[in-house]
């Protein structure tokens, strides 16, 4: 395979290319003018390249230019859509609007720098290329990133199983979606499984469901929460069955990730509430799918190596790295909507750009907001709190009860810093302090209502 590196930067190149060890023959060059004359030269010589990694902002022709001024080319030439050259797009600000506009202009993917191994062979698997004969070259087939790059290899040629919902959900989902139904008709379908009908009942009663009087019976359940809201709760009780295994440690991490997904979750709904979004029950479900990439990740990784530590950092880092892309190409398949696979693959980018999604502002928002409560699940210090400041956090996830006031206070005032350095939350306009003020409201009561799932 030949492969083309374009970057301004020196040291980028440098690392592009050792990265690209194993995986082909590597030019790298520093301008788009010289990269145009390298492409030229190699298919007069019958040997074009195969791969360009395009580095967004240089100077004098900019990556993005040079994307659609190779494309516009291979539209000219009636060149096959299988025969056109694999374009990277290579950035290190994660401005959204501006890798949207590649993905438009025809580019195959993109590689966010510092460019870490796992993350070009993701990208590499997902645009059909054999990483295995990359990874054995390089003698890491035992390294973890060498087992997550097998992992995502067999994802994208199908080999790996994909998570499955009960077949109660598709019915609620069409039900829903059709014209003139009745809380009847729901409830004919819901009473037909009694765990899921039972769950309802105590969920409706849950704090953050809960009206002026306990409902006992499904029917009130189903009242109480409405068509749409008893669709999205089903989906997540379905959900839930997917954060758990026979393995004890990897039980123990599931269990973690589930107690972020729903508080994220929950701190989306009620933030989407305070906006007055219609939409607050698709913001819940993406916050309870958000992380699933990191779901089947985990999952698939242990069924390799079985006596492997999950916790581990590095593993834990490689995951997370690819968690939104793998994520978003999962719920594809699992065939949830456009709107969802989009939001999940940008979840984590920090420059949001005018016209951006209000679910995915939210997302943002509460993704950030569960880890300032202590419901974060990446136990790095960096990912705990941006700048490294450890909250304690109890072994099965969620706040450490017993501080002391003034690390409180303390803890607070820089929570309400960080979260007020948010792009998502200056487009949405709501102040550090509301923000806040939901998160606390809720936060006592995250835990509990998680376990009725
Ligand atoms: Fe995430
Ligand atoms: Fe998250």
């Amino acid at each position: 395979m030949k492969i083309l590196i374009v970057d301004d930067e020196n040291i980028s190149r440098k690392i592009l290319a050792s990265k690209m060890k194993g995986v082909g023959e590597c030019v790298a060059v520093d301008n788009s003018k010289r990269a145009l004359s390298v492409l030229k030269a190699a298919v007069k010589k019958g040997a074009p390249f195969d791969l360009i990694t395009l580095d967004v902002s240089m100077p004098g022709m900019d990556g993005q230019e040079m994307l659609r001024y190779i494309r516009t080319n291979e539209i000219r030439d009636k060149v096959p859509k299988e025969n056109r050259v694999k374009i990277l797009m290579v950035t290190a600000r994660m401005n959204m609007n501006t890798i949207k506009a590649c993905i438009k202009a025809g580019c195959n993917g993109y590689l966010l720098k510092p460019v870490s191994r796992v993350q070009l062979m993701q990208n590499l698997a997902k645009i059909g290329v054999d990483t295995s004969g990359a990874l054995a070259a390089t003698g890491d087939e035992t390294s973890h990133t060498a087992v997550v790059a097998d992992i995502i290899n067999r994802f994208y040629s199908g080999k790996i199983a994909l998570p499955v919902f009960p077949h109660i959900v598709q019915e609620v989902q069409d039900l829903v979606a059709s014209k003139d139904t009745s809380i009847d008709e729901l409830g004919q379908i819901v009473e037909k499984d009694i765990v899921i009908s039972s769950k309802l009942i105590s969920i409706a009663n849950s704090p953050l469901y809960r009206g002026m009087d306990t409902v006992d019976n499904l029917g009130a359940a189903l009242l109480r929460l409405g068509m749409k809201t008893t669709q999205s709760v089903i989906s997540a009780v379905a959900a839930r069955h997917l954060f758990s295994s026979s393995n004890k440690p990897l039980k123990h991490e599931l269990e973690r990730l589930w107690v972020h997904s729903f508080a994220t979750a929950s701190l989306g709904k009620r933030i989407g509430e305070a906006l007055g979004s219609q939409k607050n029950d698709n913001i819940f479900l993406l916050g309870i799918v958000h992380d699933i990439g990191k779901m089947l990740l985990m999952k698939a990784f242990m069924d390799i190596c079985p006596e492997e530590s999950i916790s581990d950092q590095s593993l834990q880092m490689a995951i997370h790295e690819i968690h939104t892309t793998f994520g978003a190409a999962l719920l594809k398949r699992m065939r949830f909507s456009q709107n969802f696979v989009h939001i999940v693959e940008f979840h984590h980018w920090n420059t949001f750009g005018a016209g951006s999604e209000q679910e995915m502002l939210i997302l943002s928002v509460a993704d950030h907001l569960a880890y300032e409560l202590g419901y974060g699940f990446l136990r790095t210090a960096e990912h705990r709190i941006p700048d490294g400041q450890d909250l304690p956090q109890n072994q099965d996830g969620g706040p450490a009860e017993e501080m002391a006031a003034t690390d409180i206070d303390a803890r607070r005032t820089k929570s309400l810093e960080r979260i007020g350095q948010l792009d998502a939350l200056k487009h949405l306009g709501l102040s550090p302090e509301a923000v806040m003020a939901i998160g606390e409201q809720i936060s006592p009561v995250i835990k509990e209502t998680a376990k009725k799932f």
